[in-house]
């Protein structure tokens, strides 16, 4: 099989209609979308991806009516974070109703849902009557897609069809926050007991979800526990080659700058090739840039990949994660 790249929203749906597993784009990255109620649908998606089952799906839904069939009771907050940041880069955990297959959700209680603001994934879901179960639409492990293009070269040869959006403005994943259930949270007073935790920073920064629904704490990692803390997987969103993070002047001399590409905000440095994410020093234009720009490094014959610390602001935090976890030497 060869993907047909295209903007034919039509062909998608009846592709998606069909059983079949189809790329999209959202406003974040691109998604590998299947109906999130076919099973052997969404079992292709794990395969295509080389994804262990025991990492769950995010649902894709356009309206704010889907939830309903998909999860049980509202946790507090939840409906003033729905007003706040939907369509939009933001996921919420949620407790699963019992429409979910449990391969979306790798056997958990809870479903992770998000309703993308890209124009094009709107239209597309506003003309199926199913939600959207959709992973990045990467190989598992690997930089996420920001371009049609970017699928093409890695999946190409397993789905049938890529629909283009153009390059994903947003650039990095969702921000993924969740209900939590805690033995410490239960205070007696409090007729449902627990709190928003952050599991994965990405394109709306934590002050601002703070700034609706208080302090999001990030988990207390568990240890031997299934799933894996989601989106925590230490290495993750990894080039190829070998990704160093820390001072780029003190990394080229011990890696050598003529055999180093480095990526950098707003800095250009005397190396093999640079990759500056943003001249101007914008946070969000470098979110936009920064897997576009990974995948470019990896592709050059640099030997290692030399990253800076992006601010700890705005978009700067889930920058700055994707680069740790990129970097991250895996075993
Ligand atoms: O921006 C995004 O979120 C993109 C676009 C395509 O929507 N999707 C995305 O999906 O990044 P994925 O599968 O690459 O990352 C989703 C993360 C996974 O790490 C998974 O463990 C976590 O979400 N997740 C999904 N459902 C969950 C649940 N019920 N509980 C905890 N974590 C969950
Ligand atoms: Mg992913």
């Amino acid at each position: 099989m060869s993907s047909t790249i295209g903007t034919d929203i039509h062909e998608a749906a009846r592709l998606l209609r069909a059983g079949q597993v189809v790329a999209i784009p959202t406003e974040t990255v691109y998604g590998l979308a299947a109906n999130a109620f076919d099973e052997a649908a969404v079992l292709s998606v794990f395969q295509v991806k080389r994804r262990p089952s025991f990492d769950p799906l995010i649902v894709h839904i356009a309206r704010r009516s889907d939830l309903d069939r998909l999860v049980g009771d509202l946790p507090p907050g939840a409906e003033a974070l729905m007003a706040a940041f939907w369509p939009g880069p933001l996921t919420l955990v949620l407790p699963k109703g019992r429409a979910v297959p449990d391969l979306v959700t790798s056997g958990l209680d809870t479903v992770g849902i998000r309703m993308p603001a890209h124009p094009i994934a709107q239209a597309l879901l506003q003309e199926l009557d199913f939600p959207l179960a959709a992973p990045s639409a990467n190989p598992f492990g690997y930089v996420s897609p920001t371009t049609a293009r970017h699928v093409a070269d890695q999946l190409g040869d397993r789905i049938p069809y890529i629909l283009d959006g153009g390059p994903c403005v947003v650039g990095i994943e969702s921000t993924i926050i969740g209900w939590a259930l805690g033995a410490d949270d239960r205070t007696p007073d409090t007729a449902q007991p627990g709190r928003w935790v952050l599991y994965r920073p990405g394109g709306i920064p934590t002050t601002r979800i703070e700034e609706v629904i208080g302090r999001v704490p990030v988990p207390q990692k568990q240890k031997n526990v299934l799933p894996m803390a989601p989106g925590m997987m230490e290495s993750h969103y990894a080039p190829h080659k070998p990704l160093h993070v820390g001072n780029v002047t003190a990394l080229l001399t011990e890696h050598g700058s003529g055999r180093s590409g480095v990526l950098s905000f707003s800095t250009r440095y005397d190396a093999m090739m640079n990759e500056v994410l943003s001249p101007a020093g914008d946070l969000n234009e470098a979110a936009r840039h920064l897997f576009a720009a990974l995948r470019r490094l990896d592709a050059i014959d640099c030997a290692v990949i030399l990253a800076e610390h992006f601010p700890e602001e705005g978009l700067g935090s889930a920058i700055n994660d994707r680069l740790l976890r990129a970097s991250f030497k895996r075993g």
